[in-house]
Parts: structure tokens; C-alpha cells; sequence
């Protein structure tokens, strides 16, 4: 009694950690109402399950023919026929000394069978006569609508925005946005003018780390740490760093209060055909 008792209990674990898998790998796909029903279902299922085991083993030790729950379920779903009682389903041909029992048909198969023809008809019915479900064709092109949605909503944000893809933007409410970022947080090192204090003069044509928007943006992005220039892609999205980039190369000619030094070396920006090799 005690080994079955044992099987019992690894047959159900053995159940409760399919189950399981099968609904974390399909986590994916269902929602969390259906993964949270299915984990109770589960549970339920198998607490019913080791309780019936616990159940078996209390009224065998006490001797009782007693069928226990879990013996009843299986004995439900399968219909079967004890063996002192083949004699009445015994078919009355004979071959070779190879008889046939008339066994019947076990439910849980017939109701899986059943299923099948209801789940195809409904199947049916549903993606090919009404078409109210989506075939897999139409699920890939909604699922690619989606995705171009969302690429536009990022394109929007700014997210492909970096030091290789920014270009200057002529956009007026843009260049005012540059306008207010760079009075809150670069006026204090580079002046309000752009004419340098701590920072580089921004308005002349001398660069130390290279001018035009791209070199610009990068330096906003990364910084200069060691000479000062902190980084600011934590604090400024990359629009914003594309703004403020913008906006500080329209300062370029124009003459503040207390111009620095220039400093680095003079920028040309390079030819089209240049750019491209
Ligand atoms: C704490 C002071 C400080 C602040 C604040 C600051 N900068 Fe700077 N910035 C510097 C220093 C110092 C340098 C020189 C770095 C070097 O020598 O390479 C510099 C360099 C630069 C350069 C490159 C100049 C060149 O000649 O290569 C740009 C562009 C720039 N800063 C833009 C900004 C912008 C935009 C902001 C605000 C978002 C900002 N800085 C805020 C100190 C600052």
C-alpha cells in the first residue's frame, strides 16, 4: 500500500508540473486572467487529486471496501469492465484461440472525439464561413499594422534619434524648445549668449570637438567628462538633444556680450560627396 501510495503522489506531481509548463511557455499568449484561472484549476485539480490518495490509504488501512474518489473518478472516465466480469462481454467467435471483448468505448476517449467534431465545426463555421476570427495570414498583417503604428509613435519620440541619423532641423517651434533648453541648462557654463564662460564660446566657427550637428549632438549625448561637459542623454531625450543642437548652431555669426577665445580648430563642413565615401 505504501508504494502505491508513493506512485500516486509522483503521478500527480508528475501532472501538476506539465501543466505548469505548459502554462508559463504559454504565458505569452493568454492573458493573465486565463494563466491565473488556469493555475487554480491546476491547484484545484490537484489538491482533489492528493486528497483522494490521502482518503485511499485511511480506508484501506481500516479494511473497508471502499471505492475512494480518485478510483470512482478514473473508474467514471473509463468505464471499464471488471475482469470477473468478462464472461458477459465476451464476443462468441474465436479465432486461433483469440477471443474479443465487447469492451465499451472509454468516455473520456468518446468525449475527446465529440470534442473534436465540435471544435471543428465551430472552427469552421467561425474563420471560414463567417470570418469572424482572424486566418494566421491576416493575423501577421494586423500584427505588422501594429508594429508600423508603433514604429511611427517611436519615430515621433525620438527613439532612432542618435549622433549618426540627427540632422539639423530648420523647425521653428523646435529651435525655440532649443531655445529654452539650453537657458535652463547650459546658459550656466556656456552663457546665455552662447558666448562661453566655463564652456566654449558656441557662436564662432572654432570647435574643439568638431562642429556640425552630428559632432554637436554627440558631445551633448556624451559629454566631455574629464574637461567638464557632463553628459546628458539621462536628463534630455534625444529630440530635445536634437533641439538644443539645432539651436546652437544657429548661434553660429552671431556676436554676445563677452565672447570667449575660440578655441579648437576652425570646422568645415564636409561635401556631399565626402560624407557619402
Ligand atoms: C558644468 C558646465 C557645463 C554645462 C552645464 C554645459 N556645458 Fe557644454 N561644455 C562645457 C565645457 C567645459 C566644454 C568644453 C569641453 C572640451 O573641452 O572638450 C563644453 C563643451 C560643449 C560643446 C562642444 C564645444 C566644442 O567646441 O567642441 C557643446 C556643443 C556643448 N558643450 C553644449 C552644451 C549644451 C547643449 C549644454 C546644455 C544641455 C551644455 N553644454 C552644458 C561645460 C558645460
Amino acid at each position: 500500500m505504501k508504494i502505491k501510495k508513493f506512485l500516486n503522489t509522483i503521478l500527480l506531481f508528475e501532472i501538476i508540473f506539465l501543466l505548469q509548463q505548459n502554462i508559463f511557455a504559454a504565458g505569452d499568449e493568454l492573458n493573465t486572467v486565463m494563466s491565473i484561472m488556469l493555475v487554480f484549476t491546476v491547484i484545484i485539480i490537484a489538491v482533489t487529486l492528493w486528497l483522494s490518495v490521502v482518503y485511499s490509504e485511511k480506508n484501506d488501512n481500516e479494511g473497508k471496501a471502499f471505492l475512494n474518489p480518485y478510483r470512482k473518478f478514473l473508474k467514471m472516465l473509463t468505464k471499464s469492465t471488471p475482469i470477473e466480469n468478462e464472461k458477459d462481454i465476451l464476443l462468441d467467435h474465436e479465432y486461433d484461440g483469440i477471443k474479443e471483448l465487447d469492451s465499451k468505448v472509454p468516455p473520456w476517449f468518446a468525449f475527446l472525439f465529440y470534442g473534436t467534431i465540435v471544435f471543428s465545426i465551430i472552427y469552421m463555421v467561425r474563420f471560414h464561413v463567417i470570418g469572424s476570427g482572424d486566418v494566421q495570414a491576416e493575423e501577421y498583417l494586423e500584427e505588422i499594422r501594429a508594429a508600423q503604428v508603433e514604429r511611427q509613435i517611436l519615430i515621433k519620440t525620438g527613439a532612432f534619434l542618435n549622433e549618426e541619423t540627427v540632422t539639423f532641423t530648420k523647425d521653428a517651434g523646435a529651435l525655440s524648445n532649443g531655445k529654452d533648453i539650453f537657458i535652463k541648462n547650459c546658459a550656466a557654463c556656456h552663457a546665455n549668449d552662447g558666448g562661453g564662460l566655463v564652456g566654449p564660446n558656441l557662436t564662432d566657427e572654432y570647435w574643439i570637438n568638431g562642429g556640425g550637428i552630428k559632432n554637436v549632438f554627440k558631445v551633448i549625448k556624451y559629454g566631455v567628462p574629464a574637461k567638464g561637459m557632463i553628459s546628458w542623454q539621462t536628463q534630455l531625450s534625444p529630440t530635445q538633444m536634437q533641439e538644443v543642437a539645432s539651436y546652437i548652431l544657429t548661434l553660429e555669426g552671431t556676436e554676445p556680450a563677452n565672447p570667449k577665445q575660440p578655441e579648437g580648430e576652425k570646422w568645415v563642413e564636409p561635401k556631399e560627396e565626402e560624407t557619402k565615401s
